[in-house]
């Protein structure tokens, strides 16, 4: 007895773990930038690790830079990447923008890459976590106005890093304690909007 209740509540256990994993939402850490020396994969990990913390939801980090998309309906761009974009965009339940301000808004990548898909983005939560010289908060701003026109229910709380304070001499993060607080507040809103938005798609 001792043995089969031993076994079946083995098998009963990781069978409660994997539909837990299958119920939790799968939310998207998007890396806005795409140029060399990039600072956006070290503000991602950071996210990713203190939102794999929390253990509620699944955290990918998706990066444009790796489906080489050409500009939008550019002739003879090779576009062999806009299916995979789609296909890792359309699993989503909800995002973090990881947003640097490029000339007070969002790179070219990332609005290239916001402005080659629709209904994957529609019905959505996301929220943004932003660095420049200000926060990156005029980019930030502008990716609501996008988020608007794309159906994506952005949330209210948003980590904005300072290049000067929160990054050593411009180039390694070193975020002030408080940014992580942040981080985990902006989940807290990302979480359930992304769970309640499921039930309307
Ligand atoms: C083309 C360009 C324009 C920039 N414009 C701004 C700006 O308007 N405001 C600002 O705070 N920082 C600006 N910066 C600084 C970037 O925010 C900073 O370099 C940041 O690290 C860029 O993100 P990345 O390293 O992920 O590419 C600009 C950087 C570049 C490359």
């Amino acid at each position: 007895m001792g043995f089969f209740n031993n076994l079946f509540g083995t098998q009963q256990a990781t069978q409660h773990e994997e539909e837990t994993t299958m119920t939790k939402v799968n939310i998207g850490i998007i890396l806005g930038s795409t140029r060399e020396g990039r600072l956006s994969p070290q503000v991602g990990n950071w996210v990713k690790e203190l939102a794999d913390k929390r253990g509620d939801a699944n955290y990918t980090v998706i990066d444009i830079a790796d489906y080489k998309l050409p500009m939008l309906g550019e002739n003879g761009g090779d576009a062999t990447g806009a299916a995979a974009w789609s296909e890792a965009v359309a699993k989503q339940d909800g995002f973090v923008f990881i947003v640097q301000e490029y000339n007070h808004s969002i790179t070219g990548a990332l609005k290239n890459a916001l402005d080659y898909l629709r209904a994957e983005w529609n019905n959505k939560a996301a929220g943004i976590v932003s660095y420049g010289s200000v926060g990156g908060a005029r980019a930030a701003e502008h990716l609501r106005g996008i988020l608007g026109e794309l159906s994506v229910a952005d949330v209210r709380v948003h980590p904005a890093l300072s290049l000067f304070t929160d990054f050593e001499n411009g180039a390694e993060l070193k975020a002030a304690p408080v940014q992580a607080d942040s981080v985990n507040q902006m989940l807290d809103q990302v979480i359930p909007w992304a769970t309640a938005l499921k039930t309307i798609r």
